[in-house]
């Protein structure tokens, strides 16, 4: 549709960072929504108010666009949540004290819970552990609406996957994980997607699609530190490492090339396995022995870059 068009839904995007804020402004640029940015720091509010973006795929001239079109409106305001059609949660998910830390996320639900109406739909983007969009947002939303998850309004899980600054895996590009309590929810949120990416890819499940994101980032994690100590063997065994992997890289099946580097660091390798190490060990009573060894090793090495 283009910034010239029409919108009629509202879309609250809650949390305006790396994840939230290239979403917003892609939504706004897509001419479908009326997008509301909320955020809770003040400062990041003002930056963007005077369209100065702070996130590497998002010009300020993009920002700027949809500032004038009046496509965007960011605030702290928790009253401008009011009305929404669609609500999208990209919070942090840090750590605290080696534990998921989930109280952004369950702020920004009670936040949501009393705005509710019948026919939203909620989507929780934030990493997090399989279990927390139905065991945790929906009971949050439920409690302060009064309504039904599922009957009364669509909720739902879609992970990001961005990867910022690569100039080829754009948001739009990359396929795009949906998931719904039930089939109604499901449906809305692939329909809401399908606004603004190429590819959406519908999954079963919540936990599903939850998992999924944390299967793609445990696999990088585990990859990283493993072919780290592949290198330092190698180079105390007097061996080419990189030769080797370039060697082993001609296989045309059943590898993957991981180069030796720093290791695991940034916002998202380090953190998300240990959210699916804590969930087994808390849901099951065991440990996951490859995040361990993969965290214990690559703090080993002192790593410090990668994102995911
Ligand atoms: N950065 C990435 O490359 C990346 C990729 C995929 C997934 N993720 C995941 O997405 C989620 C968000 O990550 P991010 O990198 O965008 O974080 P970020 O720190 O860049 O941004 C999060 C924003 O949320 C705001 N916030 C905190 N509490 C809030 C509240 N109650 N209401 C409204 N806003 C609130 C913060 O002020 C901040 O501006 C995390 O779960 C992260 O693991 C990140």
């Amino acid at each position: 549709m283009g910034l010239g068009g029409c919108p009629t839904e509202t879309v609250v995007i809650a949390g305006q960072g790396y994840v939230g804020l290239p979403l917003a402004v892609l939504a706004a640029e897509s001419g479908h929504f009326q997008v509301v940015g909320y955020d809770v720091a003040m400062s990041r509010i003002k930056q963007l108010s005077a369209a100065e973006s702070y996130v590497e795929d998002v010009s300020s001239a993009r920002l700027a666009a949809v500032l004038a079109a009046g496509a965007y409106r960011p605030t702290a305001d928790e009253r401008d949540l009011d009305g929404f059609d669609v609500a999208v949660i990209s919070v942090p998910t840090p750590l605290r004290e080696g534990q998921p830390d989930l109280s952004h996320i369950e702020a920004v639900a009670r936040a949501l819970a009393p705005r509710l109406r019948r026919g939203c739909t909620v989507v929780l983007e934030s990493t997090t552990y399989p279990g927390t969009t139905e065991e945790l947002v929906g009971p949050l939303l439920e409690e302060g609406s009064g309504l039904r998850a599922g009957p009364d309004f669509s909720l739902g899980y879609s992970p990001e996957r961005i990867d910022p600054g690569n100039r080829v895996w754009g948001l739009a590009e990359t396929p795009k994980l949906v998931s719904g309590v039930d089939e109604a929810s499901l449906e809305a949120v692939r329909a809401f997607y399908d606004r603004m990416v190429n590819t959406t890819v519908p999954v079963p499940s919540p936990k599903v699609a939850e998992l999924a994101k944390l299967v793609e980032n445990t696999f990088r994690h585990i990859n990283i530190a493993l072919v780290n100590e592949i290198a330092m063997f190698a180079h105390e065994l007097g061996i080419d490492a990189w030769s080797a992997i370039d060697a082993a890289s001609t296989k045309p099946f059943g590898f993957l090339r991981f180069t030796p580097g720093p290791g695991v660091g940034g916002h998202c390798l380090p953190v998300d396995p240990v959210y699916l190490s804590w969930r087994v060990s808390r849901a099951l009573g065991r440990r996951f022995r490859f995040v361990d060894l993969a965290t214990t090793s690559t703090s080993t090495c002192r790593t410090t870059s990668s994102s995911g």
